[in-house]
């Protein structure tokens, strides 16, 4: 019996060793939602999106002329806002939200992918940060993304307000239902002045020279908890020199199953990817 115990417990003991040293279990983030499958950044995205079992729903935030985060990719509208020229074409910035609430965000989708087409797509508003969170509030995490845009004014205090509204950032916050992505260092440079606490992540889209990678890593590492490299970026070498300065790595956008294999075999934390159901089914089939 004794014999057994001293087994039982090695078993385990090796167990949680190799569980320490894959970490924690990789992140399903899902891109824009589930954004393969309904129109991204929509309700009926999101909500996919956690049937098929995100860990955590993406937001690319963009400010309104007025002053309100609203949830759209594009800089301007022209790919996925449908309804009056005046309203629903040309940039974001330039629109208050009354006028982008009267634009169709949903049918641009049925006729760019007839086969995944619905009729419940037709009509979707735009989403409002506010209404996000409020919406997900009890059952989804949020990756939430601060888009660069020349000559806009900054969006970050704008940001930390909402969060706090909201109960993830400030006093009692619950910090771990938040990330907060963006290509700009400079954007992730205020909200980290606005908030220490705050866990951002760096996105990259270009390769960095492997004589300052550490170097570059390092200075990451100050102000963020991971970096989001652009998939075709993403090495093994870049995996272990990131977890070597204690970052996470979150590679974009993965839709094919066999990258996903990739990404797993590199030891990656966590993937954006359109189609979250696929990469859950590769995660626990
Ligand atoms: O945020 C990760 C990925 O979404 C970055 O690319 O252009 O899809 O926002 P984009
Ligand atoms: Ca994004």
């Amino acid at each position: 019996m004794r014999y057994v115990i001293v087994g039982f417990g090695i078993v385990c003991a090796v167990a949680l060793m190799l569980g320490a040293a894959r970490g924690p279990r990789v992140q399903v983030i899902a891109h824009r939602g589930a954004s393969w499958d309904a129109p991204e950044h929509t309700f009926a995205s999101w909500d996919l999106a956690l049937e098929r079992g995100a860990d955590w729903i993406e937001q690319d935030l963009h400010l309104t002329r007025d002053g309100r985060l609203v949830v759209v990719h594009d800089d301007t509208l022209e790919r996925t806002a449908r309804g009056p020229a005046a309203d629903c074409t040309g940039p974001v910035a330039e629109k208050s939200l009354a006028q982008l609430q009267r634009c169709d965000m949903g049918s641009w989708f049925n006729t760019e992918h007839p086969e995944r087409a619905h009729a419940r797509f037709v009509g979707a508003r735009i989403p409002t940060l506010d209404s996000v969170l409020t919406r997900y509030a009890t059952r989804a995490k949020f990756y939430i993304e601060t888009k660069w845009v020349d000559g806009a004014p900054p969006m970050e205090e704008a940001l930390l307000g909402m969060l706090r509204a909201h109960r993830l950032a400030g006093p009692g916050a619950d910090y771990a239902r938040v990330l907060v992505q963006s290509f700009s260092v400079t954007s992730l440079e205020r909200l980290h002045a606005l908030d220490p606490a705050l866990r951002l992540v760096l996105l990259i889209e270009d390769p960095i020279p492997p004589d300052s990678l550490d170097a570059v890593l390092a200075r990451v590492a100050r102000i963020a908890v991971g970096i989001g490299p652009a998939r075709g970026l993403t090495s093994a070498h870049l995996v272990e020199r990131a977890h070597a300065a204690r970052l996470f790595v979150h590679p974009y956008t993965v839709n094919a199953p066999a990258t996903m294999r990739y990404m797993l075999r590199i030891n990656v934390d966590g993937m954006f990817t359109d189609r979250p159901d696929l990469l859950r089914g590769l995660l626990d089939p």
